[in-house]
């Protein structure tokens, strides 16, 4: 099947699977929007499209068994696509399309030495994303959560000068780790929005928006010591792996707030949670956690914190054209051209 020329053409075209040879099957992992499979349906004549009906994520043995003999697998950043999980999938597997713009949880060198395509969803989710980083600031800042569950309880008793004060945002010194497409967009609305100083720190020194914003890279540490906001936008790797450990957690002003929408692992979070409590740092707005789906002992208890379950990209529209693109990337693949987002 893979026999036309990389980058032929993008857009996927139905083509007619060719006498004898096997219709494609594809496993999905996760319930998706409609149209990715109707996508696939209407492109890939005859195609055996399996889901995984259980509204969990499948484990390994699981997995396996659901996906062997795929042609293509459409994963979420919540499977782990180990090197032995690719293995045991099988060699028809052609490519891996993730239903993320994070690629930490597949080995792309093992799919690279079996020539499998991983394709991601990048640009899609950007300001998605970013409106949930904003959010959370807003959130930790203006103490939404607490206010949300006191008014719930019945403790609104009216109107008083000193009930619930928070912090403002406004005119604020916003840290951006990670200046990629995320970062920036944060960056911006935080600029144009509410006029906040934007220090960053990212592996380049050098950012095509830093001069239109006035923003300044700076080390870790001092981006750290100087901001009000740290808004974490770098993927995990193994530089990344607990970035924000304790030693650097210190660093942070007492009163500095930290959101995290990027992964997990890039904050110690038995780390964080003790500088919460002793409130050596504000607060913290979570959308992404250290063994995600669990909590570190104690987050969930602390009033100074915002937890959200890891919708940075979770709107109707985000995730259609997150869906969109997998399908494209597995059609593409599966029709011998080279797809539009591949990583690996
Ligand atoms: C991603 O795509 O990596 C996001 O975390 C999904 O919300």
């Amino acid at each position: 099947m893979m026999n036309q020329a990389p980058g032929a053409q993008h857009e996927p075209q139905p083509q007619p699977v060719s006498p004898g040879e096997p219709a494609p099957f594809v496993y999905v992992t996760r319930a998706v929007p409609e149209l990715t499979t109707s996508m696939l349906a209407e492109n890939l004549p005859g195609v055996r499209i399996e889901l995984n009906p259980l509204d969990r994520n499948l484990n390994r043995g699981e997995l396996v068994e659901s996906a062997a003999g795929c042609d293509a697998l459409i994963c979420t950043l919540a499977d782990d696509i180990s090197a032995t999980l690719i293995e045991d999938l099988g060699p028809s597997l052609k490519v891996i399309a993730t239903y993320a713009v994070g690629y930490n949880n597949i080995d792309l060198t093992a799919a690279k030495n079996r020539n499998i395509a991983v394709c991601n969803t990048p640009g899609v989710l950007t300001e998605a994303t970013a409106e949930v980083a904003v959010g959370l600031m807003l959130a930790c800042a203006r103490r939404f959560g607490e206010g949300d569950r006191l008014t719930r309880q019945g403790l609104f008793t009216g109107w008083a000068p000193l009930l619930h004060r928070g912090h403002g945002v406004y005119g604020k010194t916003v840290g951006i780790i990670g200046a990629g497409r995320i970062g920036k967009r944060v960056a911006l609305t935080m600029k144009h929005g509410f006029d906040c100083e934007i220090l960053y720190h990212s592996r380049v020194d050098h950012v095509d928006w830093e001069n239109d914003l006035g923003a300044k890279y700076v080390e870790l540490g001092e981006l750290l010591e100087r901001s009000d906001f740290v808004s974490l936008h770098c993927p995990l790797t193994e530089t990344t792996r607990h970035l924000l450990d304790a030693p650097m957690l210190a660093r942070m002003k007492p009163t500095a707030i930290l959101v995290n929408t990027a992964r997990g692992p890039v904050v110690d979070e038995t780390a964080l949670v003790a500088a919460l409590r002793e409130r050596r740092i504000a607060g913290a707005g979570f959308d992404v956690y250290e063994h995600e789906p669990a909590l570190a002992p104690g987050l969930a208890e602390l009033d100074n914190v915002v937890l959200l379950p890891h919708i940075g990209s979770a709107t109707v529209e985000t995730r259609d054209k997150m869906g969109r693109m997998c399908a494209e990337a597995v059609i593409a693949v599966l029709t011998g051209k080279e797809p539009l987002h591949r990583v690996a």
